[in-house]
């Protein structure tokens, strides 16, 4: 049966441990695996800036024997207004599956609607549920295990980092809190649907405006950028309110536990969201959670195309 990833709460929790497991095993063997062998082609479309998530999908769809097909999305004749449903059964007749990153969530919904292939959601507006596979790996790697862990994000609660980690948490089991200022707080539908994933998991959802509060007792501290991509001119002071919040040595000191991680998905604003001494101490685990999204995505994808 043809399945999508477009937000985290698309893998039950068994399947999300399924994934979890196969990245675990790719890390381990990374040329193990010819799931895209054919090669099968991959289109991979980009509307806004990437670092890792093009590279980690580039080589990960080499190493999986298929081939990535790597393009601007603002050069595509989607920017020159042709529909997103005509360019997604265009996709279909070439490739194996698409992974887009792209501005509001309705439009990869739409991308879906129309496609016969899998569509991967690599980061809109309202998820980034790619990221969360990859952290998810990183936290089982730190701590052995996910169900029952407290993690605390901080910054930017209604984003997609923090949306993402809401659901892909819960689905986890994790107790996940959101340290947010006032008029950041997530989006009421995303807070219903992890309520309602938490639910059948154990798992837990929470908002915070007070940094110490949200802190206390965590497991793990996430942080992310305070402007997301294509914020940048919507009128707010994206500073000033979220910096208490900064993820700095005192908060880290305030879980009032030993053996927290850290981690950020990166591109991080030294000095803004996370000091140096965070990002680059002991309980960092941001280049680890930068290179499992390398295997995270190769499980993902594999997991998905054998599901056609
Ligand atoms: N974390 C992340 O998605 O990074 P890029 O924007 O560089 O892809
Ligand atoms: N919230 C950030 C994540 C970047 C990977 C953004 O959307 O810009």
């Amino acid at each position: 049966m043809l399945r999508h990833f477009l937000r985290d709460d698309d893998l039950t929790p068994d399947e999300q441990t399924e994934v979890l497991d196969l990245a675990d095993r790719f890390k381990a063997d990374p040329l193990g695996s010819d799931a895209l062998a054919g090669p099968r082609a991959v289109a991979v479309i980009f509307e806004k800036n990437s670092t890792r998530t093009r590279l980690s999908f580039e080589v990960g769809i080499a190493q999986l024997g298929g081939h990535p097909v790597v393009v601007d999305g603002r050069m595509m004749q989607l920017g020159r207004e042709e529909t997103i449903e005509d360019t997604s059964r265009v996709l279909s007749r070439y490739v194996d599956a698409v992974v887009w990153r792209t501005f509001a969530q309705a439009r990869i919904d739409a991308m879906s609607s129309a496609s016969s292939v899998p569509v991967i959601n690599a980061l809109t507006d309202e998820f980034h549920p790619c990221q969360v596979l990859a952290d998810l790996q990183t936290i089982r790697e730190r701590h052995g295990g996910l169900a029952g862990l407290t993690l605390t994000y901080l910054g930017d609660g209604a984003n997609n980092m923090a949306h993402s980690l809401m659901l892909g948490g819960v689905t986890a089991g994790m107790h996940v809190r959101i340290g947010a200022p006032e008029g950041f707080t997530p989006l009421g539908w995303v807070l219903d649907a992890a309520h309602k994933r938490a639910a059948e998991t154990g798992g837990s959802v929470e908002t915070f405006t007070s940094p110490q509060a949200a802190v206390d007792g965590s497991d793990v501290l996430v942080t992310d950028a305070w402007t997301s991509m294509g914020q940048e001119n919507d009128g707010k002071d994206r500073v000033s309110p979220f910096r208490p919040f900064q993820l700095n040595s005192d908060l880290l000191a305030a879980t009032g536990k030993s053996g927290t991680s850290v981690l950020h998905c990166l591109p991080a604003h030294r000095g803004m969201e996370i000091t140096d001494e965070v990002l680059d101490g002991p309980a960092s685990a941001v280049f680890d959670e930068a290179e499992n999204r390398l295997h995270a995505q190769k499980a993902l994808l594999a997991w998905l195309v054998e599901r056609r």
